[in-house]
């Protein structure tokens, strides 16, 4: 199979969408403490660029990687996490980074297993929601950057078959 790359989302367009949400986020979280989770390995371009642009003396980084099992180009729902936070959450103020929602099942368990260990607040920050997918309805993410149409997506930390990863753009992968 031979692969064609379109671009959906321009490098320029996800830098300056970054400019937006960061101004949304410092608002939104003056004078508090912030710890960013970042949900690898698909968060991270995001993730590192939104960093840079939050006032670094209130911003902890954490990180998580989860699986679910399933084809190339969805999950299952069926999540494991591969590697936990490192630091305590319980009364933090915590934004978890994703780089996209689909069926929303990865972000459903999450949520529960980060409520239960009681932070001070939960926010979902996704750079591509695909609401078209959604499988489980109430998951709504409180800061999006793009939303996109269903089809599947790669670059900017977004993999296909763990490669493509380090495109600076989101493209849109055509079969043919
Ligand atoms: P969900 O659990 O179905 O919401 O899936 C979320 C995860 O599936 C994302 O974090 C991605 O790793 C992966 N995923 C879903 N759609 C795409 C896509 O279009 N391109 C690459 N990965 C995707
Ligand atoms: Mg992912």
């Amino acid at each position: 199979m031979s692969h064609k790359l379109d671009v959906l989302i321009s490098a320029e367009e996800i830098q300056q969408r970054l400019d937006e949400l960061a101004e949304e986020i410092k608002k939104d979280y003056e004078g508090k403490e912030l710890t960013l989770i970042c949900i690898l390995k698909g968060g991270v371009m995001f993730l590192v660029d939104l960093a840079r642009r939050l006032p670094p003396d209130s911003i902890e980084l954490d990180f998580m990687d989860v699986s679910s099992y399933g084809d190339e180009f969805k999950s299952s729902g069926v999540i494991k996490v591969d590697k936990d936070l490192k630091n305590p959450i319980t009364n933090k103020h915590v934004l978890l980074v994703e780089d996209i929602i689909d069926t929303g099942r990865t972000l459903s368990y999450l949520q529960k297993h980060l409520i239960s260990q009681k932070p001070a607040s939960l926010k979902f920050c996704t750079l591509l929601d695909k609401p078209e997918r959604r499988v489980v309805k109430d998951i709504i993410p409180d800061y999006i950057g793009f939303t996109i149409p269903d089809k599947f997506v790669l670059g900017y930390g977004l993999d296909y078959l763990q490669k493509y990863r380090g495109l600076p753009y989101i493209g849109v992968m055509m079969q043919e």
